[in-house]
């Protein structure tokens, strides 16, 4: 083979390569919809979700940060769709903790109040805005990111979509500090010593 046979070739399968990683997400599935297993009627009432009234009406108010999911989980009729949302609920001066979701980027809408956001990205860069009523922010998808509501005094709520039915989160303390990683191994990554972690771990025990 000449070189530039070669170089074409490895142009070709670096392209095919990048293809299949646009391609990564939710499978698709070869029916309309996917009826769960034991349910043999369905109607509207299947493809329907009322579980973000309450939120959208303000009644009650959470007193701590509060998310309310609509994924396939709380949403059956959401499984092979590829979409799901969430209702993320922010009493003043609340904060949804850095987290990550591994199958979707997220495209969140700030609906009441404000909110300061981020997100890391490979090379360690941080990106932030201050979002206002009616602003959207995409954070990508399996980045870290956290939402911070800084007014002490209104309450904020944004509504987040996801290009997943079943988007996955990993909350970076709880990941962290509320599992059973060493504590030697924690120590030595965050440079600090033992009680250190310990004491941090201690504010996550059930
Ligand atoms: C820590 O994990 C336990 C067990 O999974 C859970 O019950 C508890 O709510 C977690 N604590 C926090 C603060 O997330």
């Amino acid at each position: 083979m000449s070189s530039n046979t070669l170089k074409l070739l490895s142009l070709v399968i670096s392209a095919f390569a990048i293809v299949k990683i646009a391609m990564a997400g939710d499978p698709d599935i070869l029916t309309d919809y996917i009826v769960p297993q034991g349910v043999s009627a369905i109607d509207g009432n299947f493809f329907t979700y009322t579980s973000f009234r309450p939120i959208v009406l303000g009644t009650p108010q959470p007193t701590a940060f509060k998310v309310t999911k609509a994924s396939m989980v709380e949403f059956p009729a959401l499984n092979g769709q590829s979409v799901s949302y969430a209702a993320l609920q922010f009493p003043g001066g609340s904060v949804n903790p850095p987290h990550t979701h591994p199958r979707s980027a997220e495209l969140l809408l700030v609906c009441q109040g404000s909110l300061q956001v981020g997100f890391v990205d490979t090379t360690n860069k941080l990106y932030t805005q201050k979002l206002q009523e009616g602003d959207m922010f995409i954070f990508p998808k399996g980045l870290v990111h956290f939402q911070y509501n800084a007014d002490p005094k209104t309450s904020a709520l944004a509504i987040s979509a996801f290009g997943s039915a079943n988007a996955g989160t990993v909350s970076i303390p709880s990941t962290l500090f509320n599992t059973s990683i060493d504590d030697n191994v924690l120590a030595l990554s965050f440079k600090t010593d033992i009680a250190t972690i310990q004491s941090l771990k201690k504010n996550f025990a059930a």
